[in-house]
């Protein structure tokens, strides 16, 4: 669930500069109206929950709906994906607050690359958000690194080490073409089979470990024991077992990441519409999807990105960063 469009950072795979119009504040759903739609998602099965953004720490009061989520019985699960930015004032309040586990992104260990891939002088204040995580309690960590070639596939070992000596978990995602990458090119892809080759010079022999939940990362271990992820979501697109749902801060449900259109759920929401109605709604759309983006994206001859500049500022809702980046 992506609670804020909005965000303090400008990554070049998600949201460059000048490429995006912001929902539209009379739009987005109240902290009430979220917790209330985590309700309705509650009843027709949902059990996990990844507070997403934009950024989503730039919501404000967000420990209060962290509160109000995690005080639903059926939410086994509770989660967030964060820049880290924000974090030094408020990890100890959602600590408090019943939120469980967090990942944080760091895509470069080199102030002066993440100054350049994410138009903001922040990697300092990144470093102090992933202390500050540890501090509240939230180990170990998940520490995702989106792998863009001519930017960072030379630090995928130093990140590997600096995950393993924290103690956390790091995970390697392909750069995917999801609106929002207007650089994207197949030739910027750094294959998983790259990936592991790369760690494999640096850090030795790598095996594969069995698959276990529906978490869309393939485990592999270091030979002294240190787990890390690879999420290929472009050259092995997993849609036959996606089983994510999303939800944006204007209450639309999506069912793919690269999907155009969503159902709204927040208009009957506000016109009086039962919880109970609500998740039939949900049910009916997600029986019905058919929806496999990323495998459809594998059939594209001379990939590109998936939208241009135009298509984004008319449509908000291609963007990752309404989605859940
Ligand atoms: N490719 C892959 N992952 C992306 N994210 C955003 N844009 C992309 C992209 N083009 C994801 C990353 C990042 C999170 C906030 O959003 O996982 O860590
Ligand atoms: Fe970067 Fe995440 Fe913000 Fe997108 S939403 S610009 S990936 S920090």
């Amino acid at each position: 669930m992506s609670v804020t469009d909005r965000c303090n950072l400008r990554c070049s795979y998600c949201l460059p500069e000048g490429s995006q119009v912001w929902l539209p504040k009379a739009e987005i759903a109240t902290l009430e109206e979220l917790a209330s739609l985590v309700r309705v998602m509650t009843l027709v099965g949902t059990t996990k929950v990844r507070i997403t953004g934009g950024e989503p720490l730039l919501r404000r009061d967000l420990p209060t709906l962290v509160q109000a989520l995690a005080e639903i019985p059926a939410i086994q699960d509770l989660a967030m994906t964060t820049n880290a930015i924000p974090l030094p004032d408020l990890a100890g309040d959602l600590r408090s607050a019943g939120l469980g586990r967090l990942t944080i992104s760091i895509d470069t260990l080199q102030a002066a690359r993440y100054k350049t891939n994410t138009r903001r002088d922040s990697h300092g204040k990144l470093l102090a958000g992933i202390r500050s995580a540890e501090e509240a309690g939230f180990t170990p960590l998940k520490l995702n690194t989106v792998v863009v070639r001519g930017t960072n596939e030379d630090e995928l070992a130093a990140l590997l080490r600096f995950a393993r000596e924290r103690g956390h978990q790091a995970r390697f995602i392909e750069y995917m073409d999801v609106g929002g990458a207007l650089n994207w090119d197949p030739a910027l892809v750094v294959p998983r089979s790259e990936i592991l080759h790369r760690l494999e010079s640096e850090c030795g022999p790598i095996k594969a470990l069995a698959p276990g939940d529906n978490s869309p990362a393939n485990l592999f271990t270091l030979s002294d024991g240190t787990v890390f992820g690879i999420i290929a979501s472009v050259t092995a697109p997993f849609c036959g077992a996606c089983d994510r749902a999303r939800l944006t801060a204007d209450g639309k449900l999506f069912t793919c990441l690269y999907a155009a259109d969503g159902l709204d759920l927040l208009g009957p929401l506000r016109a009086g519409a039962a919880e109970e109605d609500l998740a039939t709604m949900v049910d009916g759309r997600w029986r019905s999807r058919d929806d496999h983006g990323g495998q459809d994206r594998l059939e594209v001859s001379e990939r590109g990105p998936s939208a241009q500049v135009p298509d984004l500022l008319a449509k908000p809702h291609l963007g990752m960063h309404t989605k859940g980046g």
